[in-house]
């Protein structure tokens, strides 16, 4: 069984300086618990200070985009190559945000995923429903879509090695999560595709989290639904009180 997988996403927040202090804040917080695994996904620029401020700690540090070529005339980009230069062990990939408003597609996407896995990266593929496709029932037909498409053509084995993000569209940054049920809904239908496309077991290891206005008031009973491997955190993991009680909703026996 692998362990609950709680990531940070700080997106587009905190200079160098801040950022190092929530790092090391967090750390120190973490000091107590065990059996959760954590990734902090600062902006591009603090990626080092980060990097610096959780060595030798059980702390992981995450991109949140990548550029699909390794080097090359792409301005303004960055290659998977350099993130694992700056110690990155993951890299959020398919955000919404990155979707709507940098015109992200399926294909971009599935090209990223490619690339993060060549270059021993382990994505976080983010799916998830507009609330227009969720009011119109299409929510299983899109999360459907984003994932074949994410992983077409990459061998099966990979699966096991990404997390999957249900990050529904209408919850992200809204202050409005979906309940327990609808994530298990939605974490079951990605579960169902990764088992046909890769087989029970491989499935079966790969860790589902839900993302969108997760809380420490919600994380709680968001942690208890089924099928949920962990969480994804965007705004409230930029206060390491609320992130590690957050965290904390997966580790149970905290010593
Ligand atoms: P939020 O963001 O927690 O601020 O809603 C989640 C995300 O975008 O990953």
């Amino acid at each position: 069984m692998k362990p609950p997988l709680v990531a940070g996403n700080w997106k587009m927040h905190g200079t160098e300086k801040e950022a190092r202090r929530l790092a090391r804040e967090i750390r120190r917080g973490l000091k107590t618990f065990r059996g959760v695994e954590i990734v902090l996904a600062p902006p591009f620029t603090a990626l080092t200070a980060v990097h610096k401020a959780i060595r030798r700690s059980d702390l992981q540090l995450g991109g949140q985009d990548l550029h699909w070529e390794m080097e090359g005339a792409f301005t303004g980009e960055i290659s998977p190559k350099m993130l694992r230069d700056s110690g990155c062990r993951y890299v959020i990939i398919g955000h919404s945000e990155r979707r709507r408003l940098f015109y992200e597609s399926d294909q971009s996407v599935n090209r990223k995923m490619a690339a993060a896995l060549l270059a021993g990266l382990r994505p976080i593929l983010c799916v998830g429903e507009t609330w227009r496709e969720r009011r119109t029932g299409k929510t299983a037909r899109v999360i459907g879509r984003q994932l074949r498409g994410a992983l077409k053509g990459l061998d099966k084995s990979v699966i096991e090695k990404i997390a999957v993000a249900y990050e529904p569209v209408w919850a992200i940054g809204t202050g409005r999560n979906a309940t327990p049920g609808q994530a298990s809904q939605a974490h079951r239908w990605i579960r169902g595709i990764l088992k046909k496309l890769a087989g029970k077991r491989s499935a079966e290891s790969c860790r589902i989290l839900y993302g969108g206005s997760v809380r420490p008031e919600n994380a709680g009973e968001l942690a208890k639904a089924a099928e949920v491997d962990g969480l994804l955190v965007g705004g409230a993991s930029l206060k390491a009180k609320d992130f590690l009680s957050i965290i904390r909703c997966f580790a149970p026996k905290s010593r």
